[in-house]
Protein backbone atom coordinates (compact mmCIF):
# COMPACT_ATOMS: atom_id res chain seq x y z
CA UNK A 1 0.00 0.00 0.00
CA UNK A 2 0.73 3.11 -0.75
CA UNK A 3 0.84 6.07 1.43
CA UNK A 4 0.07 9.89 -0.30
CA UNK A 5 3.02 12.36 1.28
CA UNK A 6 1.74 15.29 3.00
CA UNK A 7 3.54 18.52 4.11
CA UNK A 8 6.00 18.23 1.04
CA UNK A 9 6.43 19.94 -1.76
CA UNK A 10 8.02 19.31 -5.31
CA UNK A 11 11.64 21.87 -5.36
CA UNK A 12 12.28 22.70 -8.71
CA UNK A 13 16.10 23.02 -9.27
CA UNK A 14 18.03 26.22 -11.38
CA UNK A 15 18.61 23.52 -14.47
CA UNK A 16 16.25 22.07 -16.74
CA UNK A 17 16.48 18.89 -18.19
CA UNK A 18 17.16 20.16 -21.45
CA UNK A 19 20.11 22.66 -20.14
CA UNK A 20 21.65 20.02 -18.20
CA UNK A 21 21.48 17.51 -21.52
CA UNK A 22 23.28 20.37 -23.32
CA UNK A 23 26.00 21.03 -20.46
CA UNK A 24 26.60 17.54 -20.41
CA UNK A 25 25.91 16.71 -23.97
CA UNK A 26 23.89 13.58 -23.26
CA UNK A 27 20.89 12.71 -22.83
CA UNK A 28 19.35 10.13 -20.39
CA UNK A 29 17.07 7.49 -20.89
CA UNK A 30 16.81 3.80 -19.33
CA UNK A 31 17.35 0.57 -21.07
CA UNK A 32 15.42 -1.96 -18.84
CA UNK A 33 16.85 -5.61 -19.17
CA UNK A 34 14.31 -8.16 -18.62
CA UNK A 35 15.15 -11.98 -18.67
CA UNK A 36 15.25 -15.02 -16.32
CA UNK A 37 18.06 -15.96 -14.06
CA UNK A 38 21.14 -16.80 -16.27
CA UNK A 39 19.74 -16.06 -19.40
CA UNK A 40 22.92 -13.31 -19.89
CA UNK A 41 20.99 -10.13 -18.77
CA UNK A 42 23.55 -9.10 -16.90
CA UNK A 43 26.17 -10.49 -18.98
CA UNK A 44 24.82 -7.94 -22.67
CA UNK A 45 24.05 -5.22 -19.71
CA UNK A 46 27.49 -5.36 -18.77
CA UNK A 47 29.27 -5.47 -21.90
CA UNK A 48 26.70 -2.46 -22.87
CA UNK A 49 27.30 -0.56 -20.35
CA UNK A 50 31.21 -0.78 -21.61
CA UNK A 51 30.81 -0.17 -24.71
CA UNK A 52 29.30 3.16 -23.61
CA UNK A 53 31.48 4.41 -21.82
CA UNK A 54 34.34 3.74 -23.85
CA UNK A 55 32.45 6.11 -26.68
CA UNK A 56 32.50 8.74 -23.52
CA UNK A 57 28.60 8.12 -22.68
CA UNK A 58 27.74 8.21 -18.91
CA UNK A 59 26.60 4.69 -18.22
CA UNK A 60 25.55 3.31 -15.12
CA UNK A 61 24.39 -0.37 -14.60
CA UNK A 62 21.55 -1.22 -12.10
CA UNK A 63 21.76 -4.98 -11.37
CA UNK A 64 19.59 -7.44 -9.64
CA UNK A 65 21.86 -9.25 -7.42
CA UNK A 66 23.89 -6.14 -6.42
CA UNK A 67 20.80 -3.93 -5.80
CA UNK A 68 19.92 -6.51 -3.89
CA UNK A 69 23.42 -6.49 -1.26
CA UNK A 70 22.43 -2.97 -0.31
CA UNK A 71 19.21 -0.41 -1.08
CA UNK A 72 16.91 -3.74 -1.67
CA UNK A 73 18.16 -5.65 1.34
CA UNK A 74 14.80 -5.81 3.05
CA UNK A 75 13.49 -7.59 0.23
CA UNK A 76 13.24 -11.49 -1.00
CA UNK A 77 11.50 -12.69 -3.79
CA UNK A 78 7.71 -13.24 -2.76
CA UNK A 79 5.52 -11.66 -5.52
CA UNK A 80 5.18 -8.41 -3.18
CA UNK A 81 8.58 -8.28 -2.62
CA UNK A 82 9.74 -8.61 -6.64
CA UNK A 83 6.89 -5.83 -7.20
CA UNK A 84 8.76 -3.45 -4.38
CA UNK A 85 11.88 -4.38 -6.10
CA UNK A 86 11.12 -3.51 -9.23
CA UNK A 87 9.15 -0.12 -7.95
CA UNK A 88 12.38 1.21 -6.32
CA UNK A 89 14.20 0.08 -9.02
CA UNK A 90 12.31 2.41 -11.24
CA UNK A 91 12.46 5.02 -9.87
CA UNK A 92 16.13 5.19 -9.27
CA UNK A 93 16.36 4.40 -12.76
CA UNK A 94 14.04 7.66 -13.69
CA UNK A 95 16.34 9.79 -11.47
CA UNK A 96 19.63 8.36 -13.21
CA UNK A 97 17.75 9.38 -16.81
CA UNK A 98 16.46 12.71 -15.08
CA UNK A 99 20.09 13.27 -14.82
CA UNK A 100 20.87 12.85 -18.28
CA UNK A 101 22.81 9.40 -17.40
CA UNK A 102 21.59 5.69 -19.25
CA UNK A 103 20.57 4.10 -16.67
CA UNK A 104 21.07 0.15 -17.45
CA UNK A 105 18.62 -1.99 -15.20
CA UNK A 106 19.20 -5.91 -15.61
CA UNK A 107 16.71 -7.75 -13.33
CA UNK A 108 14.18 -10.28 -13.84
CA UNK A 109 11.18 -8.41 -13.84
CA UNK A 110 9.22 -11.00 -14.06
CA UNK A 111 5.64 -9.49 -14.01
CA UNK A 112 4.91 -7.64 -16.96
CA UNK A 113 2.48 -5.08 -14.45
CA UNK A 114 5.57 -4.11 -12.69
CA UNK A 115 7.17 -3.40 -15.95
CA UNK A 116 4.48 -1.47 -17.26
CA UNK A 117 4.64 0.53 -13.86
CA UNK A 118 8.26 1.49 -14.57
CA UNK A 119 7.33 2.51 -18.60
CA UNK A 120 4.79 4.55 -17.27
CA UNK A 121 6.74 5.93 -14.48
CA UNK A 122 9.07 7.28 -17.44
CA UNK A 123 7.23 8.28 -20.27
CA UNK A 124 5.37 10.36 -17.40
CA UNK A 125 8.46 12.31 -16.90
CA UNK A 126 9.18 12.18 -20.51
CA UNK A 127 12.28 9.61 -20.08
CA UNK A 128 12.65 6.92 -22.85
CA UNK A 129 12.52 3.80 -21.74
CA UNK A 130 14.00 0.61 -24.13
CA UNK A 131 12.78 -2.65 -22.96
CA UNK A 132 15.04 -5.23 -23.87
CA UNK A 133 13.94 -8.86 -23.46
CA UNK A 134 16.76 -11.51 -22.75
CA UNK A 135 15.62 -14.53 -24.11
CA UNK A 136 16.00 -17.89 -23.67
CA UNK A 137 14.38 -21.16 -23.30
CA UNK A 138 14.11 -22.34 -19.57
CA UNK A 139 15.52 -25.50 -20.43
CA UNK A 140 19.10 -23.28 -21.83
CA UNK A 141 19.00 -21.25 -18.68
CA UNK A 142 19.11 -24.47 -16.61
CA UNK A 143 21.39 -26.15 -18.23
CA UNK A 144 23.76 -23.46 -17.84
CA UNK A 145 23.18 -22.63 -14.40
CA UNK A 146 26.05 -20.39 -13.26
CA UNK A 147 25.41 -20.48 -9.72
CA UNK A 148 23.69 -23.23 -9.48
CA UNK A 149 20.06 -22.22 -8.65
CA UNK A 150 18.42 -23.90 -11.12
CA UNK A 151 19.63 -27.39 -9.48
CA UNK A 152 18.81 -26.18 -5.50
CA UNK A 153 15.13 -25.28 -7.23
CA UNK A 154 14.67 -28.49 -8.63
CA UNK A 155 15.80 -29.96 -5.63
CA UNK A 156 13.14 -27.90 -3.52
CA UNK A 157 16.13 -25.79 -1.85
CA UNK A 158 14.92 -22.85 -3.26
CA UNK A 159 11.28 -22.10 -2.86
CA UNK A 160 9.71 -19.95 -5.83
CA UNK A 161 12.46 -20.05 -8.01
CA UNK A 162 11.60 -17.73 -11.57
CA UNK A 163 10.97 -20.27 -14.21
CA UNK A 164 10.89 -23.36 -12.41
CA UNK A 165 8.35 -22.71 -9.34
CA UNK A 166 7.51 -18.64 -9.72
CA UNK A 167 6.39 -17.35 -13.22
CA UNK A 168 8.30 -15.25 -15.64
CA UNK A 169 5.85 -13.25 -17.86
CA UNK A 170 7.54 -12.86 -21.42
CA UNK A 171 7.10 -9.01 -23.19
CA UNK A 172 4.72 -8.93 -25.88
CA UNK A 173 6.27 -5.73 -27.21
CA UNK A 174 9.72 -5.04 -26.16
CA UNK A 175 12.01 -2.79 -28.39
CA UNK A 176 14.82 -5.10 -28.55
CA UNK A 177 14.21 -8.92 -28.69
CA UNK A 178 17.67 -11.07 -27.89
CA UNK A 179 17.92 -14.47 -27.94
CA UNK A 180 21.00 -14.79 -26.25
CA UNK A 181 21.53 -18.39 -27.46
CA UNK A 182 22.16 -17.29 -30.49
CA UNK A 183 24.54 -14.41 -30.86
CA UNK A 184 27.62 -13.57 -29.45
CA UNK A 185 27.45 -10.97 -26.39
CA UNK A 186 29.27 -8.58 -29.36
CA UNK A 187 26.30 -9.01 -31.68
CA UNK A 188 23.92 -8.55 -28.19
CA UNK A 189 25.39 -5.07 -27.79
CA UNK A 190 25.41 -3.89 -31.74
CA UNK A 191 21.89 -4.97 -31.89
CA UNK A 192 21.15 -2.54 -28.99
CA UNK A 193 23.26 0.38 -29.94
CA UNK A 194 22.24 0.34 -33.57
CA UNK A 195 18.66 0.65 -31.70
CA UNK A 196 19.75 3.53 -29.64
CA UNK A 197 21.63 5.24 -32.57
CA UNK A 198 18.71 4.85 -35.14
CA UNK A 199 16.70 6.56 -32.47
CA UNK A 200 18.91 9.12 -31.55
CA UNK A 201 18.89 8.50 -27.66
CA UNK A 202 22.87 8.56 -28.64
S1 LIG B 1 13.28 -9.93 -9.40
O1 LIG B 1 12.39 -11.08 -9.70
O2 LIG B 1 13.36 -9.00 -10.55
O3 LIG B 1 12.87 -9.25 -8.17
O4 LIG B 1 14.73 -10.57 -9.19
P1 LIG B 1 16.16 -9.84 -9.17
O5 LIG B 1 16.15 -8.68 -8.23
O6 LIG B 1 16.59 -9.58 -10.56
O7 LIG B 1 17.10 -10.93 -8.52
C1 LIG B 1 17.39 -12.09 -9.23
C2 LIG B 1 18.66 -12.77 -8.69
O8 LIG B 1 18.42 -13.31 -7.40
C3 LIG B 1 18.87 -14.64 -7.30
N1 LIG B 1 17.73 -15.42 -6.77
C4 LIG B 1 16.55 -15.69 -7.38
N2 LIG B 1 16.06 -15.44 -8.62
C5 LIG B 1 14.79 -15.87 -8.91
N3 LIG B 1 13.99 -16.52 -8.05
C6 LIG B 1 14.42 -16.79 -6.79
N4 LIG B 1 13.63 -17.43 -5.93
C7 LIG B 1 15.76 -16.37 -6.43
N5 LIG B 1 16.50 -16.48 -5.29
C8 LIG B 1 17.67 -15.91 -5.52
C9 LIG B 1 19.43 -15.04 -8.62
O9 LIG B 1 20.83 -15.06 -8.45
C10 LIG B 1 19.04 -13.92 -9.58
O10 LIG B 1 20.17 -13.47 -10.33
P2 LIG B 1 20.26 -13.51 -11.93
O11 LIG B 1 21.32 -12.49 -12.25
O12 LIG B 1 18.93 -13.13 -12.51
O13 LIG B 1 20.69 -14.88 -12.26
Amino acid sequence: TTVAPTNITWHEGHVSREERAQLLKQKGLTIWFTGLSASGKSTVASALEQHLLHRGINAYRLDGDNVRFGLNKNLGFSPEDRTENIRRVAEVSKLFADSSAIAITSFISPYRSDRESARKLHSEAGLPFVEVFADVPVSVAESRDPKGLYKKARAGEIREFTGISAPYEAPENPEIHIRTDQKTIAEAVEQIVSFLSKNEYI
